[in-house]
């Protein structure tokens, strides 16, 4: 194959903001046909990246059946999710989403044992594993050994806001900084959290969350999250043998290593560019899923692997209290 040609479902906000512009930088790739419900999105973006009128779509159905497409990316919210991306596994389509993969783990796991069945390549966007500060902080401290313990934290300014589309926040959000436990730490062997609210009930979610987690490398992970904060705050703490990383992804990471002090470095010295598109991973997720297309390889935040991540999502969740 020598060119990806990918459809996609969905002309929203997440979709415009980072993915249609990185799938027609993306080398070997194109853009051939796109579908959405709403029919203004659907004109606006196509007229935006040239895409004509027959092959605009407010079917998905019949987007699969008329066009020849290698992929899919379906950038839709969980609700509803899991149908269109079984059906575009059941036509044999490679398929892209975003997080969280599906509403719970039982739909995560029918998307994930469907992509095996079909054996197509699947890849959820996790996008904080692919920010360029992030790789290089985790590739430095392992190259000192295994990491010992990790924290990921993950707040935001929400009072009064209630969570995303009425789920839990854990799943359809903090779900990337357990995500980011797992990528550095293995899986999970013993769980033990505390799930609460504080300053107001959220329908269908808690607002304060605390983890501590073994897992089978026999590191430890500890993860907190208040969505009752300041501000939006995220960060991850890396520790290894004589080596630390503290990650303000996408921004910047300080490595500090074991007598010889500590260096700083920063999205622009890496990527050459603050745009968040870059440093945080979007670009970098769908040029990685489009290479493994092309050279027969398994992505790094496939659908099993993502479900994998939603088991514990809602191991967390267990603990949930009041
Ligand atoms: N990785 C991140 O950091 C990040 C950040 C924000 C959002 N997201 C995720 O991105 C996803 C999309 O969020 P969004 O804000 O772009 O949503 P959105 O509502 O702006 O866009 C979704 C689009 O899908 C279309 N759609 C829905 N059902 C459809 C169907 N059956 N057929 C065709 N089109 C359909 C809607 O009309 C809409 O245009 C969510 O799962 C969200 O969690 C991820």
């Amino acid at each position: 194959m020598a060119v990806v040609r990918v459809g996609f479902i969905g002309a929203g906000s997440m979709a415009n903001a980072v993915h249609y512009p990185s799938v027609v930088e993306t080398p070997q790739t194109q853009l051939v046909a796109i579908c959405d419900l709403n029919e203004e999105r659907l004109n606006k973006t196509a007229d935006r990246y040239g895409v004509p009128k027959e092959h605009r779509y407010t079917d998905y159905r019949r987007m699969l059946e008329r066009e020849e497409l290698d992929a899919v990316y379906v950038i839709m919210p969980p609700m509803g999710l899991a149908p269109i991306v079984l059906d575009c596994l059941k036509a044999g389509k490679h398929v892209f989403i975003e997080k969280p993969p599906g509403c719970n783990s039982d739909e995560a796991w029918a998307m994930a044992e469907e992509a095996e069945r079909q054996k197509v390549k699947t890849c959820v966007g996790f996008n904080r594993r692919y920010a360029a500060v992030y790789r290089y902080a985790k590739s430095e401290v392992l190259k000192r050994g295994a990491i010992s313990l990790a924290l990921a934290e993950f707040h935001k300014d929400m009072l009064g806001q209630g969570p995303y589309y009425g789920m839990s926040i854990l799943r359809t959000d903090i779900i990337h900084a357990v995500d980011i436990l797992r990528d550095l730490l293995g899986e999970p062997v013993e769980v033990a959290a505390h799930v609460w609210s504080r300053y107001e009930r959220w329908e269908n979610s808690h607002n304060q969350f605390a983890a501590l987690i073994r897992f089978d490398s026999g590191a430890v992970g500890i993860l907190t999250a208040s969505r009752t904060a300041g501000s939006r705050y995220e960060r991850f703490e890396v520790h290894g043998k004589g080596i630390s990383a503290y990650i303000r992804a996408p921004e910047q990471a300080e490595i500090h290593r074991q007598g010889e002090g500590v260096e700083i470095v920063t999205d622009e010295q890496l990527t050459g560019t603050t745009d968040r598109r870059i440093t945080y991973g979007y670009l970098e997720e769908t040029r990685h899923f489009i290479s493994c297309i092309l050279n027969d390889e398994t992505p790094l935040t496939n659908f099993t692997d993502a479900a994998r991540t939603m088991d514990l999502v809602e191991r967390i969740e267990r603990f949930a209290t009041g």
